[in-house]
């Protein structure tokens, strides 16, 4: 298991080219399975959590083409299997994804529940309840939801929470339902409107993707097509956080700052001199002390429960004491631990940590047990005396491209070792 080793200290400077989403490419990944024809889909991220998805359409049978610039081909229409295993599910969550494109192309799947997380004890009810309205017959056997359906029907939804992949999985399962199909309480990220631009695309009927009431008019099949992702905007952020809290300035390419309000707001509340053109956003902090900022996680357009230890890492070295409240998972602070390790001063009560920022913090051994909570780590590392060293990085592997490089680029001192 590879560990990065950070070197704190330089303030970061310099431009780097943001990839594409993977929360968006992983549901149109899903999606492909819909499609009568292959589909092309471009701007993929290079990340653990893909290779993930396409080994899980690969067992299924589906054909696979990659080129080297990670477009990928799917033509599903040699699919065998309707199967989506524990030991796949188990890695990535988001392999649920697959059971409404399926359900509703196939008339069949059989998914792995996917159980508990690092994170919370996230559950898919939503995702099922919604599917069982639509006329499915669903039964959970042995770990496994095994889902049958003739032709769904469309009904009218109202979701109990706002659940984004509940929300997509719900959508694409009703694209081929006959008649119309109204999610209430629908998740409104962009990765959402992403998926829904992309099966239109496909020759879907969607409308209101981005607001809380989507609507769905089903077709009777959906075409291959050619679409590109939209550009990560947790990856955007967290190099943003990266150069406010070294004091640096960075410039983003083939970014999407209008995806990204509440973090800018943030981060301009932080002191940092915030510019954005319609593909790029600059950050310059020039050389001052980040100022701590309250952060309140909610669903889009609120600020992201996925920046959330991002903002705890440049809280713990800002001015000021600051108080951040997670909203959407009851289990995400265990970065909070590992950063006291490092010297940071934070209070944890129920789902609220309160920092008191210090001006430096030290390095030592650290590990994560989620993505973003090891995002927040190698953060840390950037500004603290000595070497850090991020054990057990391969959740970063999972979310972020070539991380180590891009900072690199960005003058860090950062180099990855096996273990
Ligand atoms: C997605 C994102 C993840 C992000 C999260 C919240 C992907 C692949 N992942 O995860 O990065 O952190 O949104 O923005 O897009 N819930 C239920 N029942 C359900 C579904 C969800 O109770 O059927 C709860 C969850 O436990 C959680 C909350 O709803 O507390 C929101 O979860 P949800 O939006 O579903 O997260 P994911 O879609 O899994």
């Amino acid at each position: 298991m590879d560990k990065l080793i950070i070197s704190g200290g330089p303030r970061l400077s310099g431009e780097i080219r943001i990839s594409g989403a993977k929360n968006a490419a992983l549901p149109i990944l899903a999606a492909t399975l819909l499609a009568e024809g292959p589909v092309k889909v471009g701007n993929i991220p290079h990340l653990h959590d893909i290779t993930v998805t396409m080994e899980l359409l690969g067992r299924m049978g589906v054909s696979l083409v990659v080129d080297e610039h990670m477009n990928i081909e799917v033509d599903c229409s040699t699919i065998r299997e309707f199967f989506a295993p524990y030991e796949l599910v188990r890695t990535m969550r988001a392999s649920i994804l697959v059971l409404g494109p399926m359900l509703s192309h196939f008339g069949r799947a059989t998914v792995s529940l996917p159980g508990g997380c690092a994170i919370g004890s996230r559950p898919v009810d939503q995702h099922i309840e919604g599917l069982v309205k639509m006329g499915a017959e669903i039964e959970t056997d042995g770990g496994y939801i095994h889902a049958r359906a003739k032709r769904l029907k469309g009904v009218r939804l109202v979701l109990d929470l706002v659940t984004v992949t509940g929300t997509e999985n719900l959508m694409m399962a009703a694209t081929l339902a006959e008649g119309t199909t109204i999610i209430e309480n629908a998740a409104r990220e962009p990765e959402v409107v992403d998926l829904a631009t992309c099966l239109n695309a496909m020759g879907a009927s969607i409308f209101g993707a981005g607001t809380d009431t989507i609507t769905i008019e089903g077709v009777r099949r959906l075409n291959g097509a050619s679409y590109d992702v939209l550009p990560d905007r947790i990856e955007s952020g967290t190099f943003l956080v990266a150069a406010a809290l070294t004091g640096g300035r960075v410039k983003l390419k083939d970014a999407l700052p209008g995806t990204m309000d509440a973090v800018l707001q943030k981060l301009r509340e932080a002191g940092a001199e915030v510019t954005v053109g319609e593909d790029w956003i600059a950050l310059d902090m020039h050389g001052r002390r980040p100022v701590a900022v309250n952060v309140k996680t909610s669903p889009y357009p609120a600020f992201p429960t996925d920046m959330q230890a991002q903002f705890t890492a440049l809280n713990v070295i800002s001015d000021g004491t600051a108080v951040i409240s997670e909203t959407v998972f009851e289990n995400r602070f265990m970065h909070v631990h590992e950063l006291r390790r490092m010297g940071a001063s934070i209070r944890l009560e129920g789902n609220t940590a309160i920092t008191s920022g210090v001006p430096v913090l030290k390095a030592a051994p650290v590990m994560a047990t989620d993505l973003r909570a090891s995002a927040s780590l190698v953060l840390a590392g950037l500004v603290a005396e000595g070497e850090t060293v991020v054990d057990r990085i391969y959740h970063i592997d999972r979310g972020y491209e070539s991380i180590e490089e891009k900072l690199t680029k960005l003058g860090a001192e950062i180099r990855r070792v096996p273990s």
